[in-house]
């Protein structure tokens, strides 16, 4: 069995004394509770890691970046590298969220690139994929995902095993419309057996987490989803009583 990963991603959000009392509301709610290896990530914005490295105390709490570079070090300027996540305690870092490849451009080959350079820094990159409604209502669901998998199992190679997929489908980001759970199982199986063409062993074992409009009322049934083994938070993750039950959703 597959373990769950729950990921926050704060995006741009997030403020010091905000971030004292989320994090002192998650520890309390986690402490002695029996997670069952179920990891719980926070990605604040990356001028916040250091505060929140020293607030979360709890074992099953780990950090996690929004993005990183493509590039290892040099003139780049504003860019943040993988060793440098590493440096303040990340475990974790999204990347080619679908709000940095609208906003910033970022193209499958950016995305192979800072996956890689994730993996050789240490950290488990975070890899989203997901199609716009546009895609979807053309019926080019699954055509965009395997694209996308492609992308990354001929840049990777077997370092795909390093990775952890997040389906995020644009259409549900932060609109409230959330895939239904037949929607979720479709494109959760369509890209494990994307993966399983290339090396089923690692198919088997990756874990392929869900985003998009995640809430506390859902989480428990999503989770439950055969090829769910995760999810990644946005709205819901800033508002603690909340997160808190998406992270014990099912225990
Ligand atoms: P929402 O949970 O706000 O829909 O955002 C999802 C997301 O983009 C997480 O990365």
């Amino acid at each position: 069995m597959r373990s769950k990963i729950i990921i926050a991603n704060w995006k741009l959000n997030g403020n010091w004394s905000f971030n004292e009392e989320f994090a002192s509301a998650l520890s309390k709610g986690l402490k002695e509770i029996d997670l069952k290896d179920r990891q719980i990530v926070i990605c604040p914005p990356n001028v916040y890691l250091q505060q929140m490295n020293g607030l979360l105390l709890e074992k099953s709490i780990f950090l996690g970046g929004q993005d990183l570079s493509d590039e290892l070090s040099g003139a780049f300027t504003g860019e943040t590298s993988g060793a440098m996540l590493k440096d303040f305690g990340c475990r974790y870092v999204l990347v080619g969220h679908s709000e940095r490849r609208e906003r910033h451009f970022e193209t499958l080959d950016v995305i192979v690139k800072k996956a890689v350079n994730a993996i050789s820094a240490g950290i488990t990159p975070v890899v989203c994929v997901g199609e716009t409604s546009e895609q979807r209502q053309n019926g080019m669901m699954k055509e965009v995902l395997s694209e996308q998998i492609q992308s990354l199992v001929t840049g990777m190679g077997d370092q795909i095993d390093a990775v952890v997929l997040a389906y995020e489908p644009v259409w549900a980001i932060g609109t409230g419309e959330t895939a239904t759970l037949e929607q979720a199982q479709e494109a959760h199986q369509w890209l494990r057996s994307e993966i399983e063409k290339v090396n089923p062993a690692i198919a088997q074992k990756l874990p392929i987490i869900y985003g998009g409009s995640v809430k506390a009322g859902n989480a428990a049934e999503l989770l439950q989803v055969a090829d769910i083994d995760g999810l990644l938070v946005g709205g819901a993750s800033l508002v603690p009583h909340e997160f808190l039950s998406i992270c014990l959703a099912g225990l």
